[in-house]
């Protein structure tokens, strides 16, 4: 298997990169998944869980700083 990495964007997504496996609340796979996928994070995606970058026109702000 190899290593997942991710990134916590500035003021947008999360940001997966390497290979996933995306599954819903029923535990239905997404599909067409590349090796670098950015989930919302701000909730105003009309894609969910997808980032489409509605996060922008949203004003959206968080900065997380690892500790
Ligand atoms: S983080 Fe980009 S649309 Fe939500």
């Amino acid at each position: 298997m190899s290593k997942v990495e991710i990134t916590i964007l500035k003021d947008g997504p999360y940001l997966v990169q390497g290979e996933i496996t995306l599954k819903d609340g029923s535990g239905s796979a997404f599909s067409n998944l590349k090796d670098s996928t950015a989930l919302c994070r701000c909730g105003h995606s009309k894609n969910k869980p997808f980032c489409d970058g509605a996060h922008k026109t949203a004003g959206f702000k968080s900065e997380v700083k690892a500790v």
